[in-house]
């Protein structure tokens, strides 16, 4: 039986890099077609199929999703919480209508199966801020969040309705260091890494104090794969599943960064990125996903803050500076 193709969009992004590379590694090069609207952020993309794709048009989507008979969508093109508030017409406009216009190929039967990620962004500052419940008080303050959570709601409705098979997980914040985040709240828990080793110091947009919810991309990674290829029955929540990882603050990270660069320095300049993170919760309660699909989180702050350290390090040839 031939195995169904899958096509990324947002592959040149943060998670679409490294969600292309092992989807490809698991199912075949060529069964996953990876397209975005910039060139290939990463030589490896170009290794199998790669389309210039934007998802608002909605033609070449589906001119697209025909060409490889494509019958699973990983939607993650996205405008993020800090960008989406400098133009939140545009962050509205992409991240609905992109979902809709994929949402409605798999109404019409072009497409089996759709991964949409939601985001932490969901919650507000009137959701429980410890331990956050799957379901809980979702009043979002940012355009991205807005989005978000209608999204979920879109999907779910589209699932009950239609029998739209959507499956979707609130990221934490994400680090990665093969790609770059962009626009995002929780960037900063990436870029501490190359400016501790680059550098020896670091200026945090968010207060030493700004508990969040995050997780390191291995395990974003497998949790994206784990829920697309469960079985559909496994799946009991059609909005978006709670995916915890690891919270911390930046102080505590910076502290850990320290045990192995004792020379590291980390300053606060909060900016107007502090309001968003300071509405979203500091910890997520993730049993759902846990009794429903598996799903267990490997790395913890320590093996997380080692590991990235070390792969930054080589990419820079530096290794002998980390201890
Ligand atoms: N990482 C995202 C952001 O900061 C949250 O989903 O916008």
């Amino acid at each position: 039986m031939e195995k169904d193709k899958m096509l990324v969009i947002g592959a040149s992004g943060q998670i679409g890099i490294e969600l292309v590379m092992q989807l490809r590694a698991r199912f075949g090069v060529d069964q996953v077609v990876a397209a975005d609207i910039r060139p290939a952020a990463d030589p490896i993309l170009t290794e199998g199929p790669y389309e210039i794709l934007n998802v608002l048009n909605n033609q070449l989507l589906g001119e697209i999703i025909k060409k490889y008979n494509i019958k699973v969508v990983y939607h993650l093109a996205a405008m993020l919480s800090a960008t989406g508030e400098q133009k939140p017409e545009m962050a509205w406009d992409l991240n609905m209508n992109s979902l809709f216009h994929v949402l409605e190929y798999a109404k019409k039967g072009w497409i089996d199966r759709i991964f949409w990620p939601s985001s932490i962004a969901v919650f507000g500052p009137t959701t429980p801020q410890t331990d956050t419940p799957q379901f809980t008080i979702c009043e979002p303050t940012t355009v991205y969040g807005i989005s978000k959570l209608a999204g979920e709601r879109w999907g779910e409705y589209y699932h009950k309705r239609w029998g739209v098979d959507v499956r979707s997980l609130r990221y934490p914040g994400l680090i990665g260091h093969r790609s770059a985040p962009g626009g995002g709240t929780t960037d900063y828990a990436v870029d501490i890494f190359y400016k501790a080793i680059e550098d020896g110091k670091f200026e945090s947009f968010l207060s030493k104090d700004s508990r969040l919810p995050m997780m390191y991309m291995e395990d974003a990674i497998k949790a994206t794969i784990d829920i697309t290829e469960a079985p559909s029955e496994q799946i009991k929540i059609r909005s978006a599943y709670n995916l915890a990882g690891i919270s911390f603050t930046p102080e505590e990270i910076a502290a850990k960064i320290k045990e192995h660069l004792p020379h590291f320095e980390i300053s606060y300049a909060p900016d107007f990125r502090q309001a968003i993170a300071d509405s979203w919760p500091g910890s997520i309660n993730d049993e759902h996903a846990q009794n429903d699909w598996g799903w267990k989180a490997k790395y913890d702050l320590d093996s997380m803050v080692k590991d990235m350290l070390l792969e930054i390090s080589k990419k820079k040839d530096l290794t002998e500076t980390i201890s």
